[in-house]
């Protein structure tokens, strides 16, 4: 601003030291903020170092520090004899008054508006869902498993670039689902996720979008609910009976179906042979995918678990797993078993998210899969699990003889269905009141249904609850 007349500039406060400042920082954030607010004005000349060291109280060393780093930002212009500049060409940066409004996509809005709202709450007993169960961790095989794959050098470059996952992983989880569950699947099919949620998430943005349609089970697990209806496309509810899902129900067409065969989310019935059947000559027909989540397999307490139905068509069925609930707590890893023609496409979209999935859960889970101690693991657990569900279901039939309790062969809750006369609020605020906490069976108030997690619980804890209830 060569002729501009120069005034003389004030020297401006100090600003308060933040938490682990240097004080030359300090000192160019003071500078910075008499710049952006407009304190001294753009073309002004700087006092002299000297001066303005002291009228800072600090070193001129410091100030020199300071004033170097606003000239490498761009704030002002060291010209030789004629002292620093303010720079031409900034203008006050005037303060907010508003938070800005957040330009959301319309993904977004639909994605928050599906959300459910945590209560929360400090209760004696709390039978609510989706709790840690600390006896399904196999801690001892999986820290080893860990540790050994922590070291650097397990991983080759390859391994972190493949956005299916390790293969060695997948060779290991191909062999495991097709002798534990009767699927038919080969390494290529098989895309490591971080959970059912995300491989939910993937599949329906890559096959839905607004003006196609979905169909879901009523009731269902809210978070597959959500991911369909987040992408605006239609999602048509298929009722349940107490076999299932009605195969006579399902819509002329659908992308795509999620439902839970093996242990139906929140009812825990599993679905006949039959109407297995008959969904999957709704798919042939319609052209339709099938998303079967088998979150419960591994969490089977009674019996063996029902072989899956990707086994029967794997061409149309894709199968979506979780060891969300049985590696550790802090581990999300799940995966997906699709034809190969979908785990290519996902090998495509999948570098826009997370690239690859955690690797050194993956390398870990392939071991213990393969040297057979999840399995070893699992069997032991699954006793704990069957033996607190029996606990349960005793203690509910004989305190509400009115209350039908299905027994569930898998999972880590049971469903209860109330009398007519009352309904899932009035027991949900009753056994609150009592310091008790259980879960609505369904999003709407009116549900009929209530269920009630047992997996985290001792045997007198649940005794304790149910006896509290009464
Ligand atoms: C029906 C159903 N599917 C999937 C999952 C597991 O999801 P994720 O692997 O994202 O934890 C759960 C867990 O509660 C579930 O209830």
């Amino acid at each position: 601003m060569a002729g501009a007349r120069v005034r003389a500039l004030n020297i401006p406060e100090l600003l308060p030291a933040q938490t682990g400042e240097t004080l030359h920082a300090r000192v160019a954030r003071s500078l910075r903020q008499a710049v952006t607010q407009g304190y001294w004005p753009e073309g002004s000349r700087l006092p002299g170092h000297r001066v303005l060291a002291a009228g800072l109280g600090v070193s001129r060393n410091t100030l020199v520090d300071a004033l170097d780093q606003l000239q490498a930002e761009g704030y002002v212009t060291a010209q030789g004899r004629s002292g620093t500049r303010v720079s031409a060409a900034l203008q006050p940066v005037s303060p907010v008054r508003h938070p800005p409004t957040l330009p959301l996509s319309a993904w977004a809005t639909r994605a928050l508006a599906g959300q459910e709202q945590d209560v929360g709450g400090d209760y004696v007993v709390d039978f609510r869902v989706g709790q840690p169960v600390p006896e399904l961790y196999p801690e001892a095989a999986w820290t080893q498993a860990l540790a050994r794959r922590a070291g650097h050098g397990s991983a080759d470059a390859q391994v972190l670039r493949d956005p299916l996952g390790p293969l060695d992983t997948r060779r290991a989880l191909a062999a495991y689902l097709n002798a534990e569950r009767g699927a038919r699947v080969t390494p290529d099919m098989i895309m490591l996720t971080g959970g059912t949620q995300s491989a939910l998430d993937a599949l329906a943005r890559v096959f839905l979008e607004p003006g196609r349609s979905s169909a879901i089970e009523a009731p269902t697990y809210p978070g597959a609910w959500a991911a369909l209806a987040a992408t605006g496309a239609q999602v048509v509810d298929v009722p349940v009976d107490a076999q299932g899902l009605d195969p006579v129900a399902l819509p002329g067409q659908a992308t795509l179906l999620y439902i839970t065969p093996g242990c139906q989310y929140p009812t825990t019935v599993t679905l006949p042979f039959s109407r297995q059947r008959a969904v999957i000559d709704w798919a042939e027909q319609t052209g339709a995918f099938i998303l079967e989540d088998d979150y419960a397999a591994d969490l089977h307490h009674t019996g063996r678990p029902p072989t899956v139905m990707q086994g029967l068509l794997p061409d149309r069925v894709l199968l979506l797993g979780s060891f969300s609930k049985s590696l550790a707590p802090v581990t999300r890893s799940g995966f997906l078993v699709a034809p190969e023609a979908v785990t290519r496409v996902l090998a495509g979209t999948r570098p826009l998210t997370d690239r690859v999935p955690g690797v050194l859960d993956a390398l870990a889970l392939g071991d213990i899969l393969a040297s057979g101690a999840y399995s070893r693991h699992l069997r032991r657990a699954r006793q704990t699990l069957r033996h607190r569900h029996t606990v349960l279901v005793d203690a509910l039939d004989s305190a509400f003889p009115t209350w039908q309790i299905t027994p569930a062969r898998a999972g880590l809750h049971v469903y209860v269905c109330l009398p007519q006369d009352v309904t899932a609020g009035e027991v949900l605020a009753h056994a609150a009141g009592r310091g008790v906490a259980m879960s609505p069976a369904g999003a709407t108030g009116r549900s009929q249904a209530v269920l009630m997690a047992f997996g985290h619980l001792e045997p007198h804890q649940i005794r304790d609850g149910v006896a509290r209830l009464v």
